[in-house]
């Protein structure tokens, strides 16, 4: 039977966030595996609102078949925020709509890589980057990274062992799984490497404007010339991830490109939810939204840092992020991340095991923790519980 299967597929395996959350679904769970947004600061009504103007207004054209490209007024809309939000500045003819940006680095991986071809990426990087572009066959390079990003030495390293990589994959802000961002320096450093080499640089923002401490830095597309950076963006992680609205902000020979696969892939994005979300962004105060979540995530997240500061063990070390959703914690070596979560499933308390963030295997003594969707009270419990079983039981 197997061999009725592409051979891509021998690439593809399962996620392991996804089966780790099937476990965790139960609300008795203390869940620091997932990357759930806090549910309780969607503006359902708001939602709900403009949903009733859609069908109000457009009746049904929400409904039927659209461009490939997306909502004209959407995209003029995101078109207008970008300079202020990453400080890039494509027009609106720039952007494509994607269902999700899930979908964007699937478009990405379709239009840039041919199997064997050379992705460089943090190590570690975000999984479902890993699984996007593993469909098509490439080889992934990781370059190292510290709490100032991705280290440039490493990439020159990496690209005098692999001159010919094409992309370089990078989530510089309050990076999944890592909690880490680049500093300027290493942002101005990594693009004046790129453009030696002529590779191209898929920037993917989910959490930029999640910041809850610092100061804002402009992402890589604000820095660097047009062309050499295409950048994901959505309103997963800002607004709600359940509408799939996003996009990719590139210039036109790529946009044209992804357009082509797009259309092969779903012909557009639900023209409901472009209508909805071009709707809400007339009427609610997202910037309001988001500084109602950085609030919440900044609680949260201080937390976290604090349960681990007095219940982790000597030895273990964590990150310490300005935004986003996600804590790293390196336990010492030797120590494996994958035993404790089969212990910690047992005390009703899930995390992502690291290694699965690394491409090429290893770290195994890595994990990560959210600190988005729990209460404070239940992140300290939490914490409390993983230190109780990585705290030796005295003789
Ligand atoms: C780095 C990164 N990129 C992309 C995504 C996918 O986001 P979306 O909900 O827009 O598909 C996520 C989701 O967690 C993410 O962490």
């Amino acid at each position: 039977m197997e061999e009725i299967f592409a051979r891509r597929m021998q690439h593809v395996r399962a996620s392991e966030i996804r089966e780790i959350l099937k476990v965790t679904e139960r609300p008795d769970f203390i869940s620091l595996a997932g990357g759930l947004p806090a549910p309780e600061l969607f503006p359902v009504t708001e939602i709900a609102e403009a949903a009733r103007r859609c069908f109000a207004e457009d009746g049904a054209a929400a409904l039927q078949y659209s461009t490939t490209e997306g909502y004209a007024p959407l995209r003029a809309a995101i078109a207008r925020r970008l300079p202020e939000t990453t400080g890039a500045r494509p027009g609106a003819d720039e952007i494509l709509i994607t269902t999700g940006s899930q979908q964007g680095l699937d478009l990405v991986g379709k239009v840039f890589l041919d199997e064997g071809d050379v992705v460089l990426c943090e190590s570690p990087t975000y999984l479902g980057g890993l699984q996007a572009f593993r469909v098509f066959g490439p080889r992934f390079v990781e370059v190292e990274t510290d709490d100032e990003g991705m280290i440039p030495a490493s990439l020159e390293r990496c690209l005098e062992a692999e001159p010919r990589a094409k992309l370089l994959y990078a989530i510089p802000d309050f990076q999944n799984p890592a909690g880490r961002t680049w500093s300027l320096a290493r942002r101005e450093a990594v693009l004046a490497i790129v453009e030696r080499h002529r590779m191209a640089v898929i920037e993917d923002c989910p959490y930029g404007e999640l910041r809850f401490s610092g100061s804002p830095l402009p992402s890589l597309m604000a820095l660097a010339g047009p062309g050499q950076v295409l950048q994901l963006g959505t309103f997963s992680k800002i607004l709600c991830p359940g509408l799939r609205v996003a996009w990719i902000a590139a210039n036109r020979a790529m946009i044209e490109k992804l357009v082509l696969v797009k259309q092969a892939a779903d012909l557009h994005s639900p023209s409901l939810n472009q209508r909805l979300v071009s709707r809400l962004l007339e009427t609610y105060d997202l910037a309001a939204g988001i500084e109602r979540m950085r609030d919440l995530y900044r609680r949260r997240c201080g937390a976290m840092l604090a349960a681990l500061e007095g219940e982790f063990p000597e030895g273990a070390t964590w990150t310490r992020p300005e935004g986003g959703l996600f804590v790293w914690v390196t336990l010492p070596e030797g120590v494996s991340a994958r035993d404790l979560l089969t212990r910690a499933i047992g005390v009703q308390v899930a995390f992502v095991p690291g290694g699965a963030f690394f491409p090429n295997g290893g770290h195994e003594n890595t994990l990560r923790l959210n600190f988005s969707i729990m209460t404070p009270e239940r992140i300290a419990e939490g914490v409390r519980r993983l230190g109780a079983l990585l705290v030796p039981a005295p003789l």
